[in-house]
């Protein structure tokens, strides 16, 4: 009889690590940062705070969130030879390739070269969740030749995170769209980045490494690039009645054909995080407008249920939250840097809790290749 471990493909229902960061219930569409629902924390806290109960495991006291908070402010500016560096990358590169070359430049200017000492590795978590909205918006303003702007102190991370990408203060309803969309993307428990944080922290690499791995992981189509994907979809139907005659050719076409924003590793119901985002998008469209493609995603999800409802595949969180950016003037290929601004919450509180009783990770591999192969002298192949 064969010993041989079973293989799952996505390492499907493997546990890759213990966690008390968050937990998730897909079929019940709920998830919990610390305990705490999420829709909770989209209403009621804020960016900042959120952060900190990921990567500390509790609510900060008043105290502790007014230090965290300056703290934050403080580490927000960038070396002006960071800025020189993000000025020289291509102007078409994508934004995504750009934060992850960002990242890696920080852990230069800002190094935390061993990770054994608690004070440095704050101070690197602190760095990171300040600074990734400073140079997301550096290389989105200088590639269209407009000028870097200085991160604005008496902002909070959301509102400073929407100056220095558009020059201008957001409205109330912008900006707590903004700062719930970064809460509801800060945690997801054991998704791809997440595991390549946690895989990269388990070589004792320092945060910038694990965090720009985790970056480009987060890049994929599959993963954080979904909501922009999602998005040219929408426009590419053109319109809510449009909807069926587009996804019955695209089906015709493919039968397994993927709807981008749909479906989900765990969720088996409609993700609480589209839900939420929803409901405090329509508040936000009531000021802004509407855009078109809300109305197309809305068409489609209703379209959509009746095919793929049965099979469990529901909208995601990128469904509606590309819709969402574009409301706020936010450039396309800038929403998954947005997705990354927020994670780094999550990638951070793993990174904490991996180097607490840290294993390197070497899982094990079923061998399929050719083995005793003889080695062929170049001369002796045609
Ligand atoms: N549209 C249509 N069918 C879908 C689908 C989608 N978006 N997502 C999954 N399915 C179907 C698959 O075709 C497959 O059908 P089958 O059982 O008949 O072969 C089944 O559902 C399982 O899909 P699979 O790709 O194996 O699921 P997964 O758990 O490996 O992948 C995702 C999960 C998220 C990668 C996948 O649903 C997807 O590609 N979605 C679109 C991209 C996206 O929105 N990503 C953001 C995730 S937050």
């Amino acid at each position: 009889m064969s010993t041989e471990p079973e293989y799952r493909p996505g390492l499907e229902d493997v546990p890759a690590a213990k966690s008390a960061v968050s937990f998730l219930d897909g079929k019940k569409a709920r998830l919990e940062y610390r305990g705490i629902p999420v829709e909770v924390l989209a209403r009621e806290s804020c960016f900042e705070e959120t952060a900190w109960l990921l990567i500390k495991g509790d609510l900060p006291t008043q105290k502790q969130l007014a230090d965290f908070d300056f703290d934050l402010r403080q580490k927000r500016a960038i070396h002006y030879r960071l800025k020189d560096l993000i000025k020289c990358f291509p102007a078409d590169a994508h934004p995504m390739d750009a934060l992850h070359a960002s990242v890696a430049a920080l852990g230069m200017f800002y190094p935390c070269k061993t990770v054994a000492d608690p004070a440095k590795n704050w101070d690197a978590s602190v760095r990171l969740l300040a600074a990734l909205p400073t140079v997301v918006t550096a290389f989105a303003r200088t590639r269209t030749g407009e000028e870097i702007l200085d991160p604005r102190p008496d902002l909070d991370h959301a509102a400073n995170f929407y100056y220095m990408l558009t020059g201008r203060e957001p409205t109330p309803a912008t900006r707590k769209v903004l700062d719930a969309c970064l809460i509801l993307h800060a945690e997801h428990t054991m998704n791809a980045s997440t595991f390549t944080a946690r895989v990269t922290a388990s070589t004792l690499a320092n945060p910038y490494q694990v965090i720009g791995a985790a970056v480009g992981s987060l890049s994929g189509p599959l993963h954080g690039g979904a909501n922009e994907e999602a998005l040219t979809q929408f426009e590419e139907i053109g319109g809510p009645e449009k909807v069926k005659a587009w996804l019955d050719a695209k089906r015709a076409a493919d039968p397994k054909y993927k709807v981008m924003g749909l479906g989900h590793r765990v969720y088996k119901v409609k993700d609480a995080r589209a839900s939420v985002l929803q409901e405090i998008a329509e508040h936000a469209f009531a000021e802004t407008s509407r855009p078109a493609a809300y109305d197309t995603a809305v068409a489609l999800e209703k379209y959509a249920e009746g095919i793929y409802g049965p099979k469990g595949i529901y909208p995601n969180v990128d469904f509606y939250s590309g819709v969402v950016y574009q409301s706020l003037g936010i450039p396309t290929d800038v929403f998954t840097p947005i997705f990354a601004i927020a994670r780094v919450a999550g990638w951070l509180a793993h990174w904490h809790e991996q180097l607490v009783g840290n294993r390197i990770f070497r899982p094990e591999q079923i061998s399929v290749g050719k083995t005793d192969v003889p080695y062929v002298p170049l001369e002796r192949r045609p």
